[in-house]
């Protein structure tokens, strides 16, 4: 480890989040009676210009109306390039109740974006009185965002979580897909004539995980376009666990129990985990730093990573 140590993220369970229009009303009780870990109601891009104001209201009265039980309550305001995303913050800064836990800021693109956010919601939690620190949550996905992506992890003690939003970030790079996440047919490698198909959100995930590791932040993946794809979103969500991201968002109720899975670790892959940390311990009695588990090298690194899987599933179940 650095001199500096490496702040822990957010001790909470983030495997899903489900993201319903402020418009849709009818969708809120749903949405509060879902699995998904956290909520997350849209005034942004699912709510068409026209009903911006009453999503707005909407959104207001449904934080203290509706029961969300012990979820996360995040509420995705309007980007810094509308007119819209002041009144969003002051609006629900003054208006809704103490239950609104985050606001979560789209587009990003540099650390000023979350300070001038920020600036507006301390000086309106001091106004108000309001007792509970409202969190921000964040989405990279525009060049900007990736290109800034570690001063915007770091720009405020509010941060709590970074998604990656595969659409708006794939037009901003001028990307040649319409997909929304997932495998991009004419991303591939040849070999003796045969197509393997690669990854082409890897880097940016990667870059969105280092991020939020150095600064303590939750990083997630953002949607998955095609809601009758189970296998394609199993397999997207996959390789985000595998990269350190601790969850995906649902655009539909089906894909909550597809990331709950996903993003619980498996009994198997917790009682390896148990092994190797056994393993481990016999070896430190033996006075050795490694030892043989299963046929491989495990050593001190690997009590950290057995540690994350056993810490992640001890704190899902807790
Ligand atoms: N949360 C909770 N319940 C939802 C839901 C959501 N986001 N979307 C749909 N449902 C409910 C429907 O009301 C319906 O319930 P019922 O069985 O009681 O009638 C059931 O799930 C099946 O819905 P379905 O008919 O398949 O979907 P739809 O045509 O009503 O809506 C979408 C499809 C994609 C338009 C809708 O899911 C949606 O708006 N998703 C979120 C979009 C969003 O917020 N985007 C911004 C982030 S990218
Ligand atoms: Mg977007």
């Amino acid at each position: 480890m650095s001199f500096r140590l490496q702040p822990a993220a957010p001790a909470r369970p983030n495997r899903c989040q489900l993201f319903g229009p402020g418009s849709r009303t009818a969708l809120f009780e749903k949405m509060a009676a879902s699995a998904a870990d956290v909520i997350n109601l849209d005034l942004e891009d699912s709510v068409a210009p026209s009903d911006k104001e009453t999503a707005r209201a909407n959104i207001i009265a449904a934080i203290s109306d509706v029961d969300w039980g012990n979820k996360t309550l995040s509420v995705r305001i309007n980007g810094l390039d509308t007119p819209w995303w002041y009144r969003d913050v002051v609006d629900l800064l003054e208006q809704a109740g103490e239950r609104l836990d985050q606001i979560m800021i789209p587009k990003v693109g540099c650390a000023g974006d979350i300070y001038a956010v920020d600036a507006l919601v301390t000086a309106i939690e001091a106004a108000k009185g309001r007792s509970k620190r409202i969190d921000f949550e964040v989405i990279i996905e525009s060049a900007a965002g990736i290109a800034h992506v570690e001063e915007i992890a770091a720009a405020s003690p509010r941060m709590v979580a970074m998604s990656l939003g595969a659409a708006d970030f794939a037009a901003s790079m001028g990307m040649q897909t319409t997909g929304i996440g997932g495998t991009q047919e004419n991303y591939y490698m040849l070999r003796e004539g045969e197509k393997h198909w690669s990854d082409p959100w890897h880097w940016a995930q990667a870059a969105i995980v280092a991020a939020c590791r150095t600064h303590g932040v939750l990083p997630v993946d953002g949607p998955f376009g095609d809601f009758s794809d189970d296998d394609g979103f199993r397999a997207q969500a996959r390789r985000s666990a595998t990269l350190g991201m601790v969850g995906k968002w649902a655009i539909h109720p089906k894909q909550i129990a597809l990331a709950n899975e996903v993003f619980t670790p498996s009994e198997d892959a917790v009682t390896e985990a148990r092994e190797i940390l056994a393993a481990m311990e016999q070896a430190k009695a033996n006075g050795e730093g490694a030892t043989v588990y299963k046929g491989r090298l495990v050593d001190i690194a690997s009590i950290k990573q057995a540690e994350v899987i056993v810490r992640q599933s001890e704190m899902i179940a807790g």
